[in-house]
């Protein structure tokens, strides 16, 4: 499928909730949650957009990196690029409701796949969103990540055993879901949790557990602590709270502080092959999409998402091949100019 046509008739699919910007920068959306936005003044979700833009890239071409190899292992899976879906939920409220959850799951969860590589679903205040994804992920004979808001510990581990029974390859948590008012709602709390809490619930799975929505190096010393495999940087693309920093201006400080003892993931505006290449050169080991992931849904289906996939993947290989990368392993700080001023 074609990246044009699918971002066109996502756009009309989407009744004005995203308008597909050139710069996918915060503005138009911005205050727009539920919706495709960030919250309040959208600023959260202009930070991270403002702080990858202040990433550069060094252009070298003198050098034998001729086929560039994009491939990586994350959590024990093969996957063919650094590149994860990330998990999303409401395609009703936030998307325009073109597609049902359970086509939005399939949608993400197939087209990755196809792509050769994961998607993570999420969870939400509807509580048959959660039994969407994960029915997604058990038709893909488990091919993907399940993640869980921070719901009382008891809740999680019921949701963790959903989980398991579907087979899926990974578990998580997004605990920057700890203040949002949509799942208070629904009646069903959700708030911060300690460092034995998030203990208590690795110990619950056999899985890798991924902790998502940390942005600072103080609390990425905590999951490490309690255990966890993996932690996403992220702000939840600035949908949560107002004010915050990028997260590519948190990642330097967080891959010095945790680097090597558990997965680094981020995300945050990640639109480009270059995006990718950017936060693995500030120390992630990989990243994920949300909203290019949306587009592809909603314009294509299964093989749209496929297809913004494959466009992540040949802008990838051009941005690695002109920066003298020929392997993942090769994209450091050498290959950057990190303008953000934050250290
Ligand atoms: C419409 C929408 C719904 C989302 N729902 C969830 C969710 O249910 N669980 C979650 O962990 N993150 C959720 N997120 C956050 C994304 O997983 C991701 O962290 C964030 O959007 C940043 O990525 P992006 O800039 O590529 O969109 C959602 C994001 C959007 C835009």
């Amino acid at each position: 499928m074609d990246m044009k046509e699918i971002k066109k008739l996502a756009k009309e699919r989407m009744n004005g909730l995203c308008n597909l910007c050139k710069e996918c920068n915060g503005l138009y959306c911005a205050g727009q949650v539920p919706g495709m936005g960030g919250t309040g003044t959208g600023d959260s979700f202009k930070r991270n957009f403002e702080a990858l833009k202040n990433v550069k890239l060094v252009l070298r071409t003198m050098h034998g990196a001729k086929n560039p190899d994009m491939s990586v292992e994350v959590l024990g899976e093969k996957l063919d690029l650094p590149l994860i879906c990330a998990p999303v939920t409401g395609s009703d409220i936030n998307m325009g409701g073109y597609l049902s959850e359970q086509e939005y799951c399939d949608a993400v969860v197939f087209g990755s796949k196809k792509a050769g590589t994961i998607a993570m679903v999420g969870d939400s205040g509807k509580s048959e969103f959660y039994v969407a994804g994960l029915d997604s992920v058990k038709r893909a004979n488990g091919y993907g990540v399940a993640v869980i808001k921070p719901r009382e510990n008891d809740e999680v581990i019921k949701r963790l055993e959903m989980a398991h029974e579907a087979g899926v390859k990974m578990v998580g948590m997004d605990i920057d879901g700890a203040g949002l008012v949509t799942m208070a709602l629904f009646g069903q709390p959700v708030g911060p949790k300690s460092m034995e809490d998030i203990a208590a619930i690795k110990k619950a799975t056999k899985l890798p557990f991924i902790l998502k929505g940390i942005m600072s190096a103080d609390e990425a010393e905590l999951a490490a602590e309690a255990g966890v495999d993996a932690i996403v940087v992220s702000n939840h693309g600035g949908r949560v709270l107002n004010h915050t920093l990028g997260a590519a201006e948190v990642l330097p400080s967080i891959a010095r502080a945790v680097k090597g003892r558990v997965t680094i993931l981020a995300d945050g505006n990640v639109r480009e092959g270059a995006d990718i290449l950017k936060y693995i050169a500030l120390g992630a080991d990989a990243v994920l999409a949300a909203r290019p992931m949306i587009w592809g849904a909603v314009g294509g289906g299964e093989d749209g998402v496929k297809a913004v996939i494959d466009n992540f993947k040949s802008q990838l290989y051009q941005a690695m091949l002109l920066t003298g990368c020929s392997s993942i392993s090769d994209i450091d700080e050498s290959k950057i100019v990190n303008l953000n001023v934050i250290k």
